[in-house]
Order: C-alpha cells, then sequence, then structure tokens
C-alpha cells in the first residue's frame, strides 16, 4: 500500500491543492485538539504551497494554534539562500500572524550534531506535553505531527534522507546529523522512525524530471535503501501522493 494519489493538472493547481489540504487538517487539527504542528519541507515544490497558505488561505487558519516545524535543514545560517527556514520564512512565515514562540527552527548555525540534539529535545518536549494535554502523560511521546509535507528529488530522497546511508535505519533517534557525500555538506533530517509517527504525510512532486522516480517509489519495494521515499509509510497515519500530470506521466 503506498497511500492515495492525487493527480492535478500542473504546479499551480498543486499549490492550491496543497494549500487546501494544509488548511483542512489545520483546522480539524485546532478544533479537535487545541494545537496543529507541522514539518515543513525544503526544496523548490512547495515554496508555491507557503505563498498560497500565506496569501489566500490565512484569514482560514486559527495561526496562534499553529506549530511550524521542518523535516529537515541545510547546514547553513538562516539569512543563507539556502536555508530551508528562510524560504519558509518569506514565503508564509512573514505573512500570517504566528506566534514567534510557535516557531521551532533546526538551528544548523551551530555543529550540526548539537543542532540535531537540540532539536531532539525540543521535538521530545512538544511531543511530551501534547500527551499531558490529552491526559496521556506517562506514556512514551511519539512524534505524532498532525502533517509531515515531504518533497522528493529526482535520486527518491527526502528530506534529507539520501540513498544508501544510515540515517534511513536510526531507530533510537527521531533526528539525526550526517555528511551526505554527493551533496559535500551537511544535513540535520527526520528520521524515518520520526516521519512515519505522524498522521499525515503528504509527498508534494512536480515536474516530467520526478516521472520515472515516482514510478519507481510506487512500484513494489525492492530494496529500499536506494529509493528513501518509499521508507515513508506512517505507521498509524495517512500517506497522500499529491503530485502534477508531467510527474505522475509514467504511473
Ligand atoms: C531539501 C528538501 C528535499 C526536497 C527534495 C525535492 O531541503 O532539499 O527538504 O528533500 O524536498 O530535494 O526538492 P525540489 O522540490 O526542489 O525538487
Amino acid at each position: 500500500m503506498v497511500g492515495e494519489i492525487e493527480i492535478v493538472s500542473d504546479e499551480n493547481e498543486l499549490a492550491l491543492a496543497g494549500g487546501e489540504h494544509f488548511t483542512s487538517l489545520a483546522v480539524s487539527a485546532i478544533s479537535a485538539q487545541g494545537r496543529f504542528s507541522v514539518a515543513l519541507s525544503g526544496g523548490r515544490t512547495p515554496r508555491a504551497i507557503y505563498e498560497q497558505l500565506g496569501g489566500a488561505f490565512a484569514p482560514q487558519i486559527d495561526w496562534r494554534y499553529v506549530h511550524i516545524f521542518w523535516g529537515d535543514e541545510r547546514c547553513v545560517p538562516p539569512d543563507h539562500p539556502d536555508s530551508n527556514y528562510r524560504m519558509a520564512r518569506r514565503a508564509l512565515l512573514n505573512h500570517v500572524p504566528i506566534p514567534e514562540a510557535n516557531i521551532h527552527p533546526i538551528h544548523t548555525e551551530t555543529e550540526p550534531e548539537k543542532a540535531a540534539a537540540a532539536y531532539e529535545r525540543e521535538l521530545r518536549g512538544f511531543f511530551a506535553d501534547g500527551l499531558e494535554r490529552e491526559g496521556g502523560g506517562g506514556r512514551r511521546p511519539a512524534a505524532r505531527f498532525d502533517l509531515v509535507l515531504l518533497g522528493m528529488g529526482a535520486d527518491g530522497h527526502t528530506a534529507s534522507l539520501f540513498p544508501y546511508t544510515a540515517a534511513l535505519y536510526e531507530r533510537m533517534h527521531w533526528v539525526v546529523a550526517y555528511y551526505v557525500e554527493k551533496l559535500n555538506a551537511w544535513r540535520v533530517t527526520l528520521t524515518p522512525t520520526a516521519i512515519n509517527a505522524a498522521a499525515n504525510v503528504i509527498f508534494i512532486a512536480s515536474g516530467e524530471s520526478k516521472a520515472k522516480r515516482l514510478k519507481e517509489v510506487l512500484a513494489a519495494s525492492a530494496f529500499p535503501g536506494s529509493l528513501p521515499a518509499q521508507m515513508i509509510k506512517p505507521t498509524d497515519g495517512n500517506l497522500l501522493w499529491l503530485v502534477d500530470a508531467a510527474a505522475a506521466e509514467m504511473l
């Protein structure tokens, strides 16, 4: 079971559909449990969704109860053009009335391993509070994001989970930092263990450069280490692939 697949005509429709899914999940999580936690993706594709959310959809969401996290971060300062935080800040967060305390960046301006450990502590504290609020204090908290938004690279990576890396098999930690040889750079990323604990995961993919890989990822898995996106299977949650017609061309 690869989850559901929703195919829309083009990138504009993808941005609208992404905005709609985000908004409806936010509205229902806030009404059911008083808050909405989401892990954002970096990359080019989600930016248009963030712009929609910061524009037409913004008034539909009570931003006081939204908590923004990141699924991965590049190891650069927060004002660097490659920063996923900076991208979301400019496309979305600067345009909505969200309290600063609800924005939870990965602090990659410090050493990557320290940033990962600090983020893990922050997430564990946040989700432990969530359990207490629901009266389940004492249970072991999981990384129960209401939504994890993910992109997929043409090599099948997602978040900063790259093919054939140890991060894919990390079971204990929710967040790891490692040096990605093929990028010649450090990344901090949520692990599959953390992502698969989410209530909803939405992959966004657009463009023909993703078509071949999308077909492979959605096929039965041969050896998931070669296609990290295949390792994302929420254990008790929903998985949706939101793709445009160009990316879906080979399905
Ligand atoms: C990042 C990401 C990464 C991204 C994919 C797809 O920080 O780069 O989180 O996993 O989502 O590489 O990126 P595009 O949308 O730019 O193709």
